[in-house]
């Protein structure tokens, strides 16, 4: 149901400007600060508000205003692209939740850590494998800072007409600060790799100057955020313009027993569940839980029937065919053995009485 709120002249006045503009990170910023003003009151219509904000807007290009991103000069490929705010959480480590932190306090404590002559590059480089959640991070950094994040789309950069390329990149990192945008350099080994193709090796140390120069170049304030999941294809020379690093790793068990709340229980798993999957899951990433999450709950919905721990147990352990009852006993040794499951954890996930399971066991 609608509600009535109240809104501040001043901001209903910076939004009108904002959306004529089409600056949608004012519209955003606008927009997020009613819903906070109205959370207390109006709960719904502040959820409302919020999710509003996380629209993408229009791409400029199609509303005839092509110079607004840096597009390839020849082929009017867009260079940058924006990657809106997520809507979902982002779980980290200890670890890497500190360095997610002190990031963007130092971002907004800028001012205070310059004044005491503290501050440095606004540069975070984050590294490990796919599906880890870096993408997701740089998102959730932009929209902690209420900035837009700006992809640059790296591979069509690079494979500009050779003597380009570097005009691109200076483009790029000249207009996205400008906008008081984040740089996001995603899948930054694509740079590497130039080393693998055939391009020439002159390019590759164009293309490698080319950056290390602009991120030189660059205001003290901006703020570059690089991802690649090949650490060790980056020159030494670029890893140095990066203060801040994060270095993501397979989630650890506790990691482990977040995600599979979030993303197959809605957050409301049961303990020795959570505790089960977490500990047979050892080998997969965030998005592989995420995706095995996904098909288990979509299986639900569509066959009308409960979800199926003992058929998610099965995608962790690679083994799609039918559970006959000595399969079943296989699947209990193997958790009970290999993955040191107690016997409620076996029971969260198989379908078998405890008298049953303690007989699998005994033998
Ligand atoms: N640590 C995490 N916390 C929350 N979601 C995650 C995490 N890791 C992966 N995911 C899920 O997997 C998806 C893909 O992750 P992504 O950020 O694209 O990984 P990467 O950039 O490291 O390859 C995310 O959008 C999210 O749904
Ligand atoms: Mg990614």
């Amino acid at each position: 149901m609608p509600q009535d709120i109240a809104v501040k002249e001043t901001d209903l006045l910076e939004l009108i400007e904002g959306a004529l503009n089409a600056d949608y990170t004012v519209v955003r910023q606008i927009g997020n600060r009613i819903a906070k003003d109205c959370l207390a009151t109006a709960p719904d219509t502040s959820k409302r508000i919020k999710s509003a904000t996380r629209r993408n807007g229009v791409p400029l290009r199609a509303a005839g205003y092509s110079e607004a991103l840096p597009v390839d000069p020849k082929s009017r490929g867009a260079l940058v692209e924006e990657q809106p705010w997520p809507i979902s959480p982002i779980f980290l480590n200890s670890a890497l939740k500190h360095t997610f932190d002190s990031f963007i306090a130092s971002v907004k404590k800028y001012d205070l850590l310059a004044e005491h002559g503290l501050s440095g590059r606004m540069n975070l480089l984050m590294a490990g494998p796919p599906g880890t959640g870096k993408t997701l991070v740089a998102g959730h950094i932009a929209s902690a800072l209420s900035m837009p994040l700006y992809v640059v789309r790296l591979d069509s950069l690079i494979s500009s007409l050779l003597g380009d390329t570097a005009k691109n990149i200076r483009s790029v990192f000249e207009t996205i600060p400008q906008k008081n945008g984040i740089i996001f350099l995603d899948e930054f080994d694509a740079v590497a790799k130039l080393r693998n193709d055939n391009h020439e090796l002159g390019e590759l140390k164009r293309v490698v100057n080319t950056l290390i120069q602009s991120i030189d170049s660059l205001d003290d304030r901006a703020i570059v955020i690089a991802a690649t999941n090949h650490a060790e294809l980056l020159d030494r020379a670029i890893w140095r313009r990066f203060p801040y690093r994060m270095n993501f790793g397979l989630p650890d068990e506790d990691l482990r027993k977040h995600l599979w709340n979030y993303f197959l229980f809605s957050d409301s798993g049961e303990p020795n569940t959570l505790s089960a999957l977490a500990k047979i899951s050892g080998t997969l990433s965030g998005a592989d839980i995420e995706s095995i999450s996904m098909s288990a709950r979509r299986h639900a919905l569509i066959t009308g029937s409960p979800l199926d721990p003992q058929q998610v147990t099965k995608d962790i352990l690679h083994s799609h065919t039918e559970v006959d009852p000595a399969e079943k006993r296989a699947i209990c040794t193997l958790l009970h053995r290999t993955y040191h499951l107690s016997q409620s954890e076996i029971l969260a996930l198989i379908k078998v009485s405890r008298q049953t399971l303690s007989t699998y066991l005994k033998d």
